[in-house]
């Protein structure tokens, strides 16, 4: 017989510092003016060109964020750096990417009702990683206490869902038999807040999941991984330039292009049509239909996105009930997005009830997981 898998816990690391459109507006508009001021003979000759304010308004509109975590205010709101200032640390100490981690990480074990000498394997999935080697995983695994092996992907917003489906095959081929998928997010560190198209998009966050037999968990209730689907399609619409090879060819250090950038009208059309189809494909094959889902948590980046995609799903807009927002809150945290959206708005549920987690990003990618609530006592 197949061995199932299922997530069994949830953890959500968020940090303590935050930023209201309001506040990130206001230092936007401050280094406009001394852009334009500083370069004012320049932007007349036509050298330059000047730069315009952003507005809290348009942000709400177009993306419905208000405010987002932060590791570090100052550094991002100072409109001389705009940039999160995270000191960097001595090889002895834990990095700050393993310590959100492992926040979020014993929050997920302890909801499963789990230590974490008991896990065998432990992936960290997420869209950057702080260095080259030795992987994030290895550290969180060690800094855990946790055996087995552990290693680091990348599969930029989607990390999570094609993390957790190869924490399902891991689990479904014997090859571990507890597995923790970590999601340390700390997008501010590539975010150009000097960009007006994007500076507002992104927050820091740590999410996890553990996944394992339904048979052998000491949770109470667990979310049975019924199917997953991932898909992947090469776009450029969204990029980081940034990498090992950048001292390479020293006339690219420093440009913008080594930051977050995006065609983000396109994004929007490309993306949101093939996440609708892949999801109804799923679901037919499944037979599963689309009004019988109690809930569908989405990837977190827009929600004039979300929307889009659960109107096309559903045939029908869906209440806030049925797609639970959090990027209102957290805004985009690339892919712990459509985990905390699940870690925060699935208790609730029965026993036998199906939903979808699901995720969509840079690559193109697309991961959708289908799961049903099951409780185990
Ligand atoms: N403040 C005020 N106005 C702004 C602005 C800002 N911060 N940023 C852009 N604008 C202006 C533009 O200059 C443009 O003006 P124009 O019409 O005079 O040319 C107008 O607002 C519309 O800009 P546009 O970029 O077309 O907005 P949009 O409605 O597409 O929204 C995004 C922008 C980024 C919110 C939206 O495209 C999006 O979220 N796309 C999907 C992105 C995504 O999911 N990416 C995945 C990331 S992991």
């Amino acid at each position: 017989m197949t061995t199932l898998a299922a997530i069994t816990g949830s953890g959500l690391y968020t940090p303590t510092d935050a930023i209201s459109n309001e506040e990130l507006v206001l230092s936007f508009n401050a280094w406009v003016d001394l852009h334009n001021e500083h370069h004012a003979r320049a932007i007349a000759s036509g050298e330059v060109e000047a730069q315009t304010y952003s507005s809290t308004e348009f942000i709400e509109k177009a993306s419905g964020i208000r405010s987002r975590y932060v590791i570090d205010k100052r550094g991002i709101l100072d409109p001389n750096t705009m940039v999160p200032c995270i000191p960097e640390r001595p090889d002895n100490e834990p990095s700050v990417m393993c310590e959100i981690a492992c926040r979020a990480a014993e929050e997920a074990l302890a909801s499963a009702g789990i230590t974490a000498d008991t896990l065998d394997a432990v992936i960290v999935a997420a869209s950057n990683m702080q260095r080259a080697y030795p992987a994030m995983a290895i550290e969180v695994q060690a800094a855990l206490g946790a055996k087995g092996f552990a290693f680091d992907m990348n599969v930029a917003c989607s990390s999570a869902t094609f993390g957790i489906q190869q924490a399902s095959d891991a689990i479904r081929s014997g090859s571990a038999s507890r597995v923790l998928v970590v999601n340390p997010e700390i997008c501010t560190g590539h975010l150009n807040f000097r960009d007006r198209d994007s500076h507002f998009i992104f927050g820091d966050v740590a999410t996890a999941v553990v996944v394992e037999s339904p048979e052998s968990t000491s949770a109470s209730a667990c979310w049975e991984i019924i199917d997953s689907r991932l898909q992947t399609l090469f776009s450029n619409n969204i990029r980081n330039n940034f990498g090992f090879l950048n001292r390479a060819d020293e006339r690219g250090i420093g440009d913008i292009d080594k930051l977050f950038v995006q065609e983000g009208r396109k994004v929007f059309k490309e993306v949101c049509p093939a996440v609708a189809a892949q999801i109804s494909a799923q679901l037919e094959r499944l037979s599963i239909a689309p009004d019988s889902l109690k809930r569908i948590w989405l990837h977190q980046a827009n929600q004039n996105m979300n929307d889009l995609i659960a109107r096309k799903i559903f045939g029908r807009q869906p209440s806030p009930r049925e797609a639970p927002t959090i990027l209102d809150e957290y805004a985009n945290t690339s892919s712990a997005g459509s985990i905390i959206a699940f870690h925060k708005h699935n208790k609730d549920l029965d026993s036998g009830d199906l939903a979808v987690l699901c995720s969509f990003g840079a690559g193109y990618s697309i991961g959708s997981i289908v799961l049903r609530r099951r409780e185990s006592k």
